[in-house]
């Protein structure tokens, strides 16, 4: 069986899953090289992921001549020149989302891009691989509900990672690029038009840190789409009861909904509080095994030499969106999409 050569960018929260997922799960994938600014990483790297290859500086592990992928999951603010210095040394890319925060860098991945197309550049929208989700796409296309006109989509996360995430606004970019990009991507890829105008509204409502960083605790935003159709996209920080990420389509002739309740399994307890479900705790109990599909789903189109159907347009496109959200999150005012671009 053909393996694929791998090295890592990025051990953290979620770099090490795909880690584990790579050297562990992935039958046609080779995971040989890591790299993480962090210390603890790398020994990790050493330790659980047997590696003998790791590295503290990217365009070192670049040298390294046997690979033939790089996956990035480092922190947002580097994404697009991590991508290009990659593509440079003719390696494909995977690159979690989003691509970026600030459209110019998106702009000049995709540039650099085009001069490379026999590389497989994948930027990860980790929902679209999620079996309900796709599940929900399918019935759309099998045009069973008529045509989608309004998505009601939220991310939202257990408060007790509100101080984690305060430290990640500084490269992440604020709640509308790190939260609501998945929203944002999942509206387009269900409305199947483009975002004309938003209006974002919000406040640090409970952690009044978030505000003083110019970012928000809970947010709100309305999006108009060119074909009439509308979606309103939530964000927050603060639930106590656990990760309660949902999507909602309505559409002509029915309506879809995803993930709510935001139940863990299927179990309902009954007791002294009443019946209930309990709810997942993190976005990585919700996504798991779509993050497994996702990054098979990377390997198979490079070995099979085949672009990704999300490409690197619709990653500009999501962050062209959430930078629109946060000027108008920030300017409280209504913001046309082409007045960012
Ligand atoms: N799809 C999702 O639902 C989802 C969820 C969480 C995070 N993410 C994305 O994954 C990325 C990582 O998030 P995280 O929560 O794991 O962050 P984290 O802060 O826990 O980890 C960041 C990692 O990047 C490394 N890094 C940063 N700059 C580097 C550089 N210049 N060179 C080498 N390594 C560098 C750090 O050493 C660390 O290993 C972010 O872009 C985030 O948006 C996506």
């Amino acid at each position: 069986m053909k393996k694929l050569n791998i090295g890592i960018v990025g051990l953290g929260r979620l770099g090490k899953e795909y880690a584990n997922n790579i050297q562990y799960k992935v039958p046609n994938a080779n995971l040989i090289a890591a790299c993480s600014l962090n210390k603890e990483e790398i020994e990790f790297a050493k330790n659980k992921l047997e590696l003998e290859k790791t590295y503290s500086d990217f365009d070192q592990m670049l040298t390294n001549s046997k690979l033939e992928a790089i996956v990035i999951i480092s922190s947002t603010n580097v994404h697009a020149e991590q991508i290009i210095k990659a593509i440079n040394k003719g390696l494909h890319v995977f690159c979690e989302k989003p691509l970026g925060v600030d459209i110019k860098e998106c702009m000049m991945v995709e540039k650099e891009a085009k001069k490379h197309s026999d590389l497989i550049i994948m930027i990860g929208f980790v929902r679209r691989y999620d079996p309900s989700y796709k599940h929900a796409k399918k019935t759309i296309l099998e045009n069973k509900i008529g045509r989608p006109f309004f998505v009601r989509s939220q991310t939202v996360d257990k408060d007790i990672w509100a101080s984690f995430q305060l430290k990640f606004v500084k490269t992440g970019g604020g709640i509308f690029h790190d939260f609501n990009v998945h929203d944002v991507d999942l509206a387009r890829w269900f409305i199947e038009s483009e975002v004309e105008r938003v209006w974002s509204q919000g406040g640090a409502y409970r952690f009044k840190e978030f505000g003083e960083v110019n970012d928000a605790d809970n947010t709100f935003s309305f999006c108009e789409f060119k074909n009439g159709s509308m979606a309103l996209i939530g964000a927050s920080r603060t639930a106590p009861h656990g990760h309660d990420t949902f999507t909602e389509i309505i559409a002509t002739e029915g309506k879809l909904t995803i993930g709510n309740p935001p139940s863990k399994n299927h179990v309902q307890i009954s007791d002294k509080y009443g019946v209930r479900q309990e709810c997942n705790e993190t976005f990585f109990d919700r996504f798991k095994n779509a993050f497994l599909i996702q990054i098979q789903d990377f390997v198979d189109l490079v070995i099979r030499n085949e672009q990704p159907e999300c490409n690197l347009s619709n990653a500009t496109n999501a962050t062209i969106i959430t930078t629109a959200m946060t000027t108008s999150f920030q300017t409280k005012g209504i913001v046309k999409i082409k007045d960012v671009t």
